[in-house]
């Protein structure tokens, strides 16, 4: 790793075929806030060490694969690692280099009904977009060329195994996932996760009716079957806690 980073951060790194996620937590657990937008920039406050995680995590990466719900909850934003982090943009690009991956993470992104907006900033900077025929119909005329689409199936969700298999053949090996907790909930449910970051966000969100999910939504997993794991780091920035966690998946 590049000294500037390491000297921040400490060593990282990562198998040549891996997934791994990221995500910030509140105290309570809390990791979506309904319907309001950038719930994950509001939960850390902005944090730099957090973004600076973030823009991280995502130098590392091949792709970055979202739900499409996680898109239409961050408007504006872009899944790299110069938008999230812009001071250390040049250092993050030629960590890039030295581990021969392309300029940019490849911004991958699930939907079942098709229903992606196609003026997202992220969308016209370029996306492979992972769905059955019939979402591809509903998208297909109105993507930008920047973006090409992943037909799996006829309809209906997509078997996530089935989508990874097919971005490791298109070069995607190292996988980041920022989310959002359905797609979280598919990939531990099915013992894809191999990793899992975790920031702690030392602030309490509270519940009350509106739901506010947990970094797993969508799979109930205890007590039938606990995914227990193991913690592989623990760092601290000021008060927030940033844990990595490697998932155990046998
Ligand atoms: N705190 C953090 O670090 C953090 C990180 C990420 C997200 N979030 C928050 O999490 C919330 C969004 O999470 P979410 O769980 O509601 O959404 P999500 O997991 O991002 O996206 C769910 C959507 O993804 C598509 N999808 C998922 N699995 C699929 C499959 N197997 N086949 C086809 N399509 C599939 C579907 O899209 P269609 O509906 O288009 O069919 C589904 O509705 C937002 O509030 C966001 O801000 C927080």
């Amino acid at each position: 790793m590049r000294p500037e980073l390491e000297r921040i951060y400490g060593r990282l790194g990562f198998a040549d075929s891996v997934i791994y996620s990221n995500f910030v937590s509140s105290v309570d657990g809390v990791v979506s806030l309904g319907s309001k937008p950038s719930a994950g920039s509001v939960i850390s406050g902005r944090n730099p060490a957090d973004r600076f995680l973030m823009g991280l995590l995502r130098a590392f990466a091949d792709a970055v694969l979202l739900g499409a719900g996680t898109l239409r909850a961050t408007p504006g934003h872009m899944w790299t690692p110069e938008h999230i982090y812009p001071d250390l943009s040049s250092v993050f690009a030629d960590l890039r280099t030295d581990l021969g991956r392309k300029p940019r993470p490849r911004l991958v992104l699930l939907t079942r009904s098709g229903d992606i907006a196609v003026s997202h900033a992220a969308v016209i900077g370029g996306a492979t977009i992972v769905t059955s025929a019939a979402g591809g119909r509903e998208l297909k005329h109105r993507l930008p060329d920047s973006c090409d689409v992943i037909e799996i199936g006829e309809s209906g969700p997509i078997d996530l195994s089935r989508a990874v298999a097919e971005l490791r053949e298109r070069g995607y090996a190292v996988i980041l996932t920022e989310g959002g907790p359905h797609v979280m909930g598919e990939l531990i449910e099915q013992g894809m996760l191999d990793e899992a970051f975790v920031t702690i966000s030392p602030v309490v969100a509270g519940r009350d009716g509106d739901p506010r999910l947990g970094m797993v939504a969508g799979a109930e997993l205890l007590p039938a079957r606990g995914a227990w794991n193991r913690l592989l780091s623990v760092r601290k920035h000021g008060d927030f806690l940033f844990l990595r966690y490697g998932m155990k998946n046998s």
